[in-house]
């Protein structure tokens, strides 16, 4: 079986050797029209029959596997893609250390793998539907293929998780697989698992938002999914991540732009005072400080996605060998941290506070900490572009404990400094912190399609450069007829 190079030949495209699992083949082949269905339902609505230059994966080599080409989405060619494996691959981490790496699931830690695949598999699909009505108001045609090129890959990342319950998990893999086809990001009954992915995304800014902040969410969850000791999700989950780059970029270089386009219509206009909301918002773009609301919005609710600081379920992910840390290989200590400490920030005796905890308790708290750190590099290199304007205005983070819904601070309210504040208060002034009515309202009535190739709306900026290299003005979806 050539690994590198995918077999496009049948109806699922695959560097798995589906030819040669009749079983496995079967069951997807069966699952396919109800993924198809899903897509024509819950996919982008209004461009199904556009031509969309996307790439697709033809090989997982590092170095080139994406090839350009127009696409109609529902011809695109989702497939099953592992990373190649790694000889003799050794699990890293927990009481399995040093043992070979599984290539079946082993019995004891069925439940627990079956549960973290089917998690990420809800988020995949969720994120499709939550930004199925975005197509009508792109600012570009050039934005437009991005929210493509990102559905279209959430949709293999479903796939992927799809192929491992249909391979390793039985009938119940298969029962979880048509599940995730049923629930409805935002369902009043089915809604789906996690919070986050039952927001709206009811405006572009909320999209490049969504793709920084709750896209690297996902980056983390699959690194630390990527360490696993079950060497098909490891597999897995590393040739997902070469896509969630892409997710991530479209997300920074997104925001990036509006501020671009902010502080350069603000210096023509000459006005200095970033506050000066009514005399910016004339110009037809969104101010910072609304900007920095919608990050404080996404940044809290991505943080939720993280789970409880102190978490048994995560201790024993990380003790078994099925999840490990961020970048679990190049770390340097036991690699079992039985006996280790990790300071998680806690809200105790009405103080919140570090308090050193049993590492392995603490390993939720750990990712969200590496999550923070990339947020926060994020977030200085935006306050490069507004410094380079010399607008007197920064970007910053909220405090962790701010507008929290899950774990430690989800029963107190504070300021976006961390500051504690009484209920009242917080109903009082939640409309500084966070995007009000009038804000979205705003927002929203900017939300004005701009289809003409190399044109673009108000409030943002081009990109430096075209996908795949090509020129301002190239014609990035075809619409139908
Ligand atoms: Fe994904
Ligand atoms: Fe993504």
């Amino acid at each position: 079986m050539n690994i590198v190079n995918v077999d496009y030949d049948g109806l699922i495209p695959n560097n798995v050797g589906l030819n040669s699992d009749p079983r496995v083949k079967a069951a997807l082949e069966k699952w396919h029209p109800g993924y198809i269905n899903w897509w024509n339902d819950m996919g982008p609505e209004g461009f199904q029959q556009a031509l969309v230059y996307l790439r697709t994966a033809v090989s997982v080599d590092p170095k080139g596997w994406a090839k350009f080409d127009y696409v109609k989405m529902p011809d695109y060619r989702w497939g099953i893609l592992l990373a190649p494996q790694v000889q003799e691959r050794k699990i890293a981490f927990g009481a399995h250390k040093g043992q070979a790496a599984w290539q079946e699931v082993p019995g004891e830690y069925r439940a627990m793998l079956r549960r973290l695949i089917v998690i990420q598999g809800d988020t995949e699909p969720a994120s499709v539907e939550q930004q199925r009505y975005l197509g009508k108001t792109a600012p570009s045609l050039y934005d437009l293929r991005n929210l493509f090129q990102v559905n279209v890959e959430e949709g293999r990342h479903l796939w992927a998780m799809v192929y491992l319950l249909h391979k390793y998990f039985g009938a119940e893999g298969r029962e979880e697989a048509d599940e995730l086809l049923q629930r409805r990001s935002g369902d009043a009954d089915t809604p789906r698992m996690l919070g986050a992915f039952n927001e709206e995304t009811p405006d572009w800014l909320s999209f490049f938002m969504f793709t920084f902040f709750t896209d690297r969410d996902g980056k983390m969850q699959l690194e630390a999914l990527a360490q696993s000791g079950f060497d098909p999700l490891s597999r897995t989950t590393r040739f997902m991540l070469t896509e969630e780059a892409h997710h991530m970029f479209v997300g920074e270089t997104g925001v990036g732009r509006v501020i671009e386009r902010t502080c350069s219509e603000m210096k023509k206009a000459g006005i200095d005072d970033p506050s000066n909301l009514a005399a910016i918002r004339k110009l037809g773009v969104i101010d910072l400080p609304t900007i920095q609301k919608k990050l404080n919005l996404h940044f809290s609710l991505t943080l939720d996605l993280f789970g409880n600081e102190i978490s048994t379920n995560a201790a024993n992910a990380f003790h078994a060998g099925v999840k490990g840390r961020f970048q679990e290989d190049k770390l340097s200590d036991d690699h079992q941290l039985e006996g280790g400490k990790y300071p998680v920030l806690r809200f105790l005796d009405g103080k919140i506070a570090a308090e050193e905890t049993s590492a392995l308790s603490a390993l939720n708290m750990r990712l969200r900490d590496d999550y923070a750190k990339e947020c926060v590099s994020g977030v200085e290199r935006w306050n490069k572009i507004i410094e380079r304007h010399g607008t007197p205005f920064r970007l910053t983070l909220p405090h962790v404990a701010f507008h929290r819904h899950i774990g430690e601070f989800a029963k107190i309210n504070t300021d976006p400094a961390g500051k504690l504040m009484s209920g009242a208060e917080w109903e009082k002034r939640k409309n500084e912190f966070l995007p009000s009515n009038t804000d979205r309202d705003y927002i929203e009535g900017l939300m004005k399609p701009e289809m003409t190739p190399g044109k673009f709306a108000s409030w943002i900026s081009p990109p430096k450069v075209g996908i795949d290299n090509k020129p301002g003005d190239f014609e990035y979806v075809k619409m139908a007829g």
